[in-house]
Parts: C-alpha cells; sequence; structure tokens
C-alpha cells in the first residue's frame, strides 16, 4: 500500500472508530457491534501494539494504545475488598492514603451465609469499590475446592462443594460485573494447596476434574459470563495451568465457549510459544527485568516473525483483552464511577458476617446471653482484639476500619456489663508455636498467661474465648503443618473451663481445628470466620441474641486431621512434587458420609436460636422433572433462618456414587411459628454423574432418593422415586 492509501484507510477506521463511539458512550453496543469494533480496532494495530496488551506493563497494569483510544488496564486484588494500591514497579505500598476500603468478610464466611442473593449484594458493593479506584479487572472471587483442612488459601475460598459454590460464585460475579468492573474468577484449575503450589503436578482422573473440581469454573463461566479467568501455578497432568491445552483451549475456550481473558497467575508463565498457542492471553507479574522481556512480549513479536505463533492467535488474545473493555464499558461515558467506603457497603459486610456465624454448640440453649442478669463477663484471647485485615498476603486489606471482637462487645455492652480482658495466649512467631505447653517458646510466660486468664475467668459470671487462628497460618504461600489449635489455645481452653464453665469458644478461622481436648465440656462454640470490617458488631449481636445465627458449614470439620480423605489416603503434599488425588470423588462429605467417618461437624451443620420442623413431604413428576415440595415450621419462641438442604442419593448406578450429594439448598426466614412452603426443581442435571467413556454427564434411569436436612447429617424427610 503507498503511503497516500495507507493515510486514507487509517482516517477511515479512525473516522468509523468515532462514529461508533456514539453508540458506546452510552454503553448500548449490541454483541454484534461489539465484535465489528473489535475487528476495525485488530485491523488498525501493528503487531508491537498488539502484543503490547498481552503482558503487564507495572504490578497491576497493562498499558494502552493512545492513538487508538484504548485505555490502560486496571487490575486489583482481591477477593473480599479492593486491595491497598502498589508500587508500580514494586511490591511495596504506593503510599496513598486514600486508599483505605470496605474490609468484607472472607470467603468462607461468605459461602457460610447460603444466601445467593446475599452474594449478589457483596458482588455489587465490591464492584462499587473496584469501579471507585478506576479498577477494571478484580482478582476474584477465589474458588479452589478445600481438599485439604490445611491449605493456606482455604479461607479465601468457599469450602468443599461444587454445587454451594456455583450457586454463590455466581451471583458475586453478576454483582460485580453489574458495576463495569470484570471479576476475576481463580486459581483455574487445582491450586488445592500451597505447598509447592508453583511446582507441583497434579494428577486427578477426569470424573473426579468434571464433578469436583471444575463446576464452579464451569458455573462462573456459562452462568455468570464472567470476563477473565485466572490461570494457577501448578501443573496438571504434566503441564503448567499457564500453557495447559486441555484446560485452557479444550475445556474452557472450546467446550465452555469461554470468551473472555484467561490471564497468568503472578509469574506463572514460564515459556512463549507454548503458553501463547495453549490458550493463555495476558501474562502478568514475571520476574524480568524488563517487561519487553515478558514472554508475552518481545518474545511473543519474534515468535509470530518467525511462524511459531499465528498472528491470528494473537489477533484472538486482543480481541479477548478488548471484548472484556467493552464489556466493562471502557469506551463509553456511561461506566459505573463507582463509590467508596459507603454507609451501605459497611452494611452489606456486617449483613454477611451476621448470617455467616455458625453456631456449633449449644448445650441447653447456653447462647444467646442475657445482657440483663450478666454483671461481668472476661473477654481472653488473643483474636479478641486482633485485627485480621492486613494479612493473607494478597488478599489482605487496608481497612477504612476493623471492629474486633472486643471492641465490638464494649460498644454493645456500654457500661451495662463489666468487662475483664486476659490475653490467655500469645501469637509467637508462626515456626515457634507450641500446641503443648512445654512446648511453647516461652513456658513460663505461657503459664502466666494462662494463670492470669484463669483468674480473670473465676472473678466474672460468663467467659468468652475468642481464638482459633490468624493469618499466619491461613495465609497465601504456605499450608499449616496441622490442624491443632496453634499456641497454648488447649490448655488454655481447658483451664479456663475448670475455672468457670460457663465458657463459648468462639473460633475465629477460615479452616477447621481439632477441638478434641475440651469440646465435650464446653457448651457453646461458635465459628466466626474472618468476618471483616464489622466482624466485632456482629459477634456480639448474635452471642446476646438480637441476631439469631443462621450460618452452616461450607465444609466438614474432621475430628482429626487423619480423618479427612486427602491425609488418609497418604496424598499430601505429594512426593517429588507430585500430587495425586486418588480420593478421587469422593471429598469432603462425599468421603465421610459414603465411608461412615464420623465427623466433628458435619457439612452443612449450623445451629440456631430457635427449632425448625420439616414436614409434608410431596414429590411429582412432570415430564421428566421432579417437583420436590416440603414446609418448614419455625417452632421455637425466635424468629430465625433455617438452610433446607436438598441432597441426592442414587440408590444403583452404573459407576460408584458417593452417598449423597448436594443438589439444592433454599435459605428461608420465618418468625417464630411460622410456616414457610419449600420447592425444588429436580432435573436430569442433579441425577447426573460424568461419564468417561463419553466425556458427558448422564442421568440413569431407576430410583433416587431425595434426602431434605439441616446438614448432611441431619436429614429430616427424604422420598425415592423413580427417574
Ligand atoms: C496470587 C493471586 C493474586 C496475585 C496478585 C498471586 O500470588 O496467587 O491470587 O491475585 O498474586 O497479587
Amino acid at each position: 500500500m503507498n503511503l497516500k492509501l495507507k493515510i486514507l484507510v487509517s482516517a477511515f477506521l479512525i473516522l468509523s472508530f468515532i462514529s461508533c463511539s456514539n453508540k458506546a458512550e452510552t454503553g448500548q453496543l449490541t454483541d454484534q457491534e461489539i465484535e465489528s469494533r473489535i475487528e476495525q480496532l485488530v485491523s488498525q494495530m501493528t503487531l508491537k501494539e498488539k502484543v503490547s496488551l498481552l503482558h503487564g506493563n507495572s504490578k497491576f497494569t497493562v498499558a494502552g494504545i493512545e492513538r487508538l483510544g484504548i485505555p490502560a488496564l486496571q487490575l486489583s486484588d482481591g477477593p473480599h475488598g479492593v486491595r491497598q494500591e502498589i508500587s508500580k514497579h514494586s511490591w511495596d505500598p504506593a503510599g496513598w492514603t486514600t486508599d483505605s476500603s470496605t474490609y468484607f468478610p472472607t470467603g468462607t464466611a461468605l459461602a457460610a451465609t447460603w444466601n445467593p442473593a446475599l452474594a449478589k449484594e457483596f458482588g455489587q458493593a465490591l464492584g462499587e469499590e473496584a469501579r471507585a479506584r478506576n479498577k477494571d479487572i478484580m482478582l476474584g472471587p477465589g474458588i479452589n475446592i478445600m481438599r485439604t483442612p490445611l491449605c493456606g488459601r482455604n479461607f479465601e475460598y468457599m469450602g468443599e462443594d461444587p454445587y454451594l459454590i456455583s450457586e454463590m460464585v455466581v451471583e458475586v460475579i453478576k454483582g460485580m460485573q453489574s458495576r463495569d468492573v470484570a471479576a476475576c474468577i481463580k486459581h483455574y484449575a487445582l491450586n488445592n494447596q500451597e505447598v509447592e503450589r508453583d511446582r507441583v503436578n497434579v494428577e486427578v482422573d477426569e470424573r473426579t476434574l468434571r464433578e469436583i473440581y471444575l463446576p464452579g469454573f464451569e458455573a462462573a463461566v456459562k452462568e455468570a459470563g464472567v470476563l477473565s479467568v485466572m490461570g494457577a501455578y501448578n501443573k496438571f497432568r504434566g503441564d503448567y495451568l499457564g500453557n495447559n491445552a486441555y484446560l485452557l483451549n479444550d475445556v474452557l475456550k472450546t467446550e465452555w465457549g469461554f470468551s473472555g481473558v484467561v490471564l497468568s497467575d503472578w509469574d506463572a508463565v514460564h515459556n512463549t510459544v507454548e503458553s501463547a498457542n495453549n490458550g493463555m492471553d495476558l501474562e502478568m507479574g514475571t520476574s524480568k527485568d524488563s517487561y519487553d522481556d515478558y514472554y508475552f512480549a518481545d518474545p511473543l513479536i519474534e515468535a509470530v516473525q518467525n511462524g511459531e505463533v499465528q498472528e491470528s492467535v494473537v489477533d484472538d488474545k486482543v480481541s479477548r483483552i478488548l471484548r472484556l473493555m467493552f464489556k466493562t464499558k471502557m469506551f463509553s461515558n456511561d461506566r459505573h464511577a463507582g463509590s467508596f467506603n459507603t454507609r451501605e457497603h459497611q452494611l452489606a459486610a456486617l449483613k454477611v458476617a451476621q448470617e455467616a456465624v455458625v453456631l456449633l454448640k449449644n448445650d441447653n440453649g447456653f447462647l444467646p446471653l442475657d445482657k440483663s442478669s450478666v454483671k461481668s463477663i472476661a473477654v481472653i484471647g488473643d483474636n479478641a482484639t486482633r485485627k485480621h485485615s492486613e494479612g493473607g498476603h494478597s488478599s489482605a486489606i487496608k481497612a477504612k476500619y476493623e471492629i474486633t471482637p472486643l471492641q465490638g462487645l464494649k460498644k454493645y455492652l456500654g457500661e451495662e456489663v463489666k468487662i475483664n480482658y486476659a490475653l490467655g495466649y500469645e501469637k509467637t512467631t508462626r515456626e515457634e508455636y507450641g500446641k503443648e505447653l512445654d512446648h511453647s517458646p516461652d513456658p513460663v510466660k505461657a503459664r502466666q498467661l494462662i494463670k492470669e486468664a484463669v483468674q480473670v475467668a473465676a472473678a466474672s459470671d460468663m467467659v468468652l474465648i475468642f481464638g482459633g487462628l490468624n493469618h499466619d497460618f491461613d495465609t497465601e504461600g504456605k499450608d499449616r503443618k496441622h490442624m491443632k489449635l496453634p499456641y497454648t489455645q488447649d490448655e488454655l481452653i481447658r483451664q479456663v473451663y475448670k475455672a468457670n464453665p460457663n465458657t463459648a469458644v468462639i473460633l475465629i478461622s477460615g479452616s477447621p481445628v481439632e477441638m478434641h481436648p475440651w469440646i465435650e465440656s464446653v457448651p457453646a462454640v461458635v465459628q466466626m470466620w474472618f468476618a471483616g470490617m464489622e466482624g466485632g458488631t456482629a459477634i456480639s449481636e448474635i452471642l446476646f441474641g438480637d441476631v439469631n445465627p443462621s450460618g452452616k458449614l461450607p465444609f466438614t470439620f474432621p475430628v482429626k486431621l487423619e480423618d479427612s480423605p486427602a491425609h488418609k489416603a497418604g496424598n499430601y503434599p505429594g512426593e517429588n512434587l507430585q500430587v495425586n488425588y486418588e480420593e478421587g470423588i469422593l471429598v469432603g462429605y462425599r468421603y465421610f458420609d459414603t465411608e461412615n467417618v464420623a465427623p466433628l461437624f458435619p457439612f452443612g451443620h449450623g445451629l440456631s436460636y430457635t427449632e425448625f420442623e420439616y414436614s409434608d413431604l410431596k414429590i411429582s413428576q412432570n415430564n421428566g422433572e421432579v417437583l420436590v415440595k416440603l414446609s418448614v415450621k419455625n417452632t421455637g419462641a425466635a424468629d430465625g433462618a433455617e438452610i433446607v438442604q436438598l441432597y441426592i442419593r442414587d440408590e444403583e448406578a452404573s459407576v460408584p456414587r458417593p452417598d449423597k450429594e448436594l443438589k439444592g439448598f433454599q435459605k428461608l426466614f420465618l418468625k417464630a411459628g411460622q410456616t414457610g412452603q419449600v420447592e425444588f426443581r429436580i432435573t436430569s442435571a442433579e441425577l447426573s454423574f460424568y461419564d468417561v467413556g463419553t466425556m458427558s454427564w448422564k442421568a440413569e434411569k431407576g430410583d433416587f432418593e431425595v434426602l431434605l436436612g439441616s446438614s448432611s447429617r441431619d436429614i429430616r424427610l427424604s422420598a425415592v422415586f423413580t427417574y
């Protein structure tokens, strides 16, 4: 093309871009219009410009192309709040004074609400915050399955069940993306441990992959239209997720039709040609001296020039980036501006915290406490005063504020009740923690702290021990070594209980802990999670009965670590950088219920201050669909919410199936004495297993049992139907 012609063509293309932009400004483009705009833009780019869109140009940004009006992309962690601003070219905080944000409860807490509508509110509020900070992609939610109680990142994720995860994550994503910010579902896939996460190779059979580890991601793509997916660090069947043709190209892009962006976890791309050809789109966080040295920078240009990567492959990646930009209205004038640290967002954080709290044990109605009859309360434990927002690594939040349990209680109780605080145990370094008193780093000090706590407990009417874990344990990059409570908490709880049996233990953690040293004696135990900036408010309202607990466990609490399937089978953390998921589909309650191993607390468990009665189960069939109806009555004196869980048992199948699988749930708010109706529809999807012979889902004819209950181990009604 001669120069004049080139100028003419460029002028025409720019003009047509501008003429379209009136529509773009209102954000009303149809998918077809978006695709033609993308085509136009790509056709105007040089190879260098295209490639500039495919790699980071700072820790959390991707360069734009000014000449074509393409803005830079701004990315941010993470799943439970907008992370503080990080320096452009180092991990140091950027030093902003305006980046303290709303700190929401973490993933396990959100999952414990079993409330998809609330998940949507959470997503909307997070999306608002992201936009107010000018972010285009939020690096979350995280949904790796809890395969082991030890995984350091369990707290960020949503538990052990693919159905619960799918129902919740779809709403989070829809909520976030409704605010014109792209969610980035992570970590795709099989990043179920932190030990050697960037080198370990995972082997898992196809059926397990499809039934346990992929459904959350599939739902995010197909039902929520997630705009980006983060490739994990680990390998699967020998190939890194950064260049895993099967999971990226075949499953995600071809089979599920994902049309958004696959971006790498930070420093998770290992090569140019394979990654480019196998489905990675955007490389982030690689440790190189210059951004031009990224695998998807100069080396990609060379690979195209020497024919190892077709330019059409690059065009597809660029199109995906542009598609994400159009879908989040980055070219539009009416993009959501967002809002930041509003009371509404803080109230969303509070609501999630309230609905997340799980009442694990409550002998003889020990809780709720009665403000008017309690004169003094001993509040004991490091977690009563510890703030957790800044921990956990990449998901850490510089919180606008964080109300600790002690602050929450003081505010809630005012002058009416005297609070006596004692530390009880000391947070030492992670390496040093000793679970037995004599193994603690400073046994003399540990004994002294317990002694003081015992004195305070003996001198108070009631005791609240705030223990559990903190982000030295529930953290990215490391797994726990065992499931016992750290420091000298077991001994503390035992001795405090002896001094004052009116003791409740409140656990802050995102993973299960062993409780056998004291669980039989202590009358009340509460799982509070990492409950966000309003955690202290929520727990006070729960303990004193203003809010009736309604959370349910999104994962099983095993009695001891060896009971949990990956550990029983000896398949964690793997050998020689190889981990085989030999327990197959028997993950979480699927294992405990099938193999009859008694858990400490089962999946789906959570008590209330009231009682619920299930009755009138009716089943009818119509056109291959099974309609399940039942009534649930709040028979107690307090208003409350029940999460009615529907499990399916396949009575006879050509392949081994778990004892039961969650296939429906509904959270029902009922006033004292009120009866509510619940309805579920069961289709072939709920009855199917993944058939590796045909590589598709299959529902076999025969008898199925539908089980309705308050947890996986507390089934209240059941019936058999023939499909
Ligand atoms: C984490 C991701 C995170 C990224 C950016 C990685 O280490 O695995 O979850 O989004 O860092 O901070």
